[in-house]
């Protein structure tokens, strides 16, 4: 990949850059700017330069029903970015006359954020037509958006085949660090949460090649469990007990909780449900329970691991943390926090939990990536990456 700091001339350059703008939003506020502060070192490198930036980027998931897609805007990010640096200007479209109008208008050191890709079809079906037009407002493309690199989108696939193209400056710290993350010191320790054994199969498979412990915790754990034949209840599972899950199984590097806070399924989603929360050992979950967190002996597991380790990688919150069940990822974390491993996160559930505990500084890199970090892990590269070379 050619560097951002390889581009030949800065001054009145208008520079297309695709970031990871893509943060929570909720009315009209910004839950966690993490990302966007992230994004700010290549904004501010081209502008200190005098170049004329045009930001685009996504926000809201991709794969949403018709109708839902591409609904939020990226206003809020555009005043957040205001907030960060000046001369921020935002346009209502990210192609066609309006946005051509005030790209042309851009003064030089200034930042023009245009509205979110996704409100266009064209850009998750990778429409050659969509990009030309993103690539018409400006001279030189530059990949920053490390964090939706793993989708074939016009914007990370298509724009790179049109304008003379270069890697941005949290994309290369990316690779960088995740490269070193694929050859981890010994003992290493990886900690996978979160749900959907789909998205997270490849890295698992590639983890416990190279990983000394591969912890499975949070919702992922219970298509585990399943598949090992214990009860599990009426948790929530995302996959049927494929060969895959029982692969992996059989591989004596998988490590799975051996406690749990379950409650009664019917309690589940109330506000009060901790309080009729029970610690069972991993065996005595009962028919009618839902396992909602793992429970001290797996915490205290974790963190003999984390002590022993020299390397730690984690993606995923290890219990169901939005509704309160917080504590195997809390411990997890103060226990990573506390060990002398070179440690890196990812996902944008895990950084916030890190970050309400104010731990996020004790990490040695903490990555914007969520399925892109994991499919980085799994392969090596991203289309986003190809894309460029
Ligand atoms: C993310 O939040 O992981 C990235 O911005 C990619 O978003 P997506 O999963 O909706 O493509």
């Amino acid at each position: 990949m050619r560097s951002v700091i390889s581009i030949p001339r800065f001054e009145h350059i208008p520079i297309l850059v695709r970031a990871a703008l893509n943060v929570p939003i909720k009315d009209g506020k910004i839950l966690d700017d993490y990302r966007l502060r992230r994004a700010l070192t290549t904004v501010r490198f081209l502008t200190h330069r005098r170049a004329r930036v045009i930001l685009i980027g996504h926000v809201g998931e991709a794969g949403l029903p018709a109708g839902r897609q591409g609904t939020e805007t990226l206003a809020d990010v555009a005043r957040a970015l205001g907030s960060h640096i000046p001369h921020v200007s935002f346009c209502k479209e990210s192609v066609g006359a309006a946005a051509r109008a005030a790209a042309r208008a851009l003064p030089s050191g200034h930042v023009l954020v245009l509205e979110n890709l996704r409100r266009h079809r064209g850009e998750t079906a990778n429409d050659p037509a969509f990009a030309h037009a993103l690539a018409e407002l400006a001279d030189v493309f530059v990949q920053d958006s490390f964090d939706a690199s793993h989708r074939p989108h016009a914007s990370i696939v298509g724009i790179p085949k049109i304008l003379p193209s270069y890697a941005g400056l949290l994309l290369e710290e990316e690779v960088h660090e995740l490269e070193k993350a694929r050859t981890p010191k010994h003992p290493a320790l990886a900690a996978i949460g979160g749900m959907k054994f789909s998205t997270k199969e490849p890295a698992l498979e590639s983890l416990v090649e190279t990983y000394d412990h591969v912890f499975v915790g949070g919702a992922l754990a219970t298509d585990f469990l399943k598949a090992a034949g214990m009860e599990i209840g009426k948790s929530l599972v995302s996959a049927a007990p494929d060969a895959a899950i029982k692969t992996l199984l059989e591989n004596r590097k998988l490590v799975l909780p051996i406690d749990a806070w379950v409650v009664p399924a019917l309690e589940e989603g109330k506000p009060d449900a901790h309080r009729y929360a029970r610690l069972s050992s991993i065996e005595s979950v009962r028919p009618d329970e839902v396992i909602l967190d793992h429970g001290p002996g797996t915490a205290a597991l974790l963190a003999g691991l984390a002590q022993k380790a020299r390397a730690v990688l984690w993606n995923g919150p290890l219990g169901n943390y939005e509704n309160g069940f917080k504590q195997g990822t809390q411990d997890f974390a103060r226990a990573v926090a506390d060990s002398s491993a070179r440690s890196v996160i990812g996902g944008g559930d895990t950084i916030a939990a890190i970050e309400d505990l104010g731990l996020l500084p004790r990490f040695s890199f903490i990555s914007t990536g969520g399925g892109a970090m994991l499919e980085f892990l799994a392969r090596g590269t991203l289309p986003g990456i190809e894309a460029l070379n």
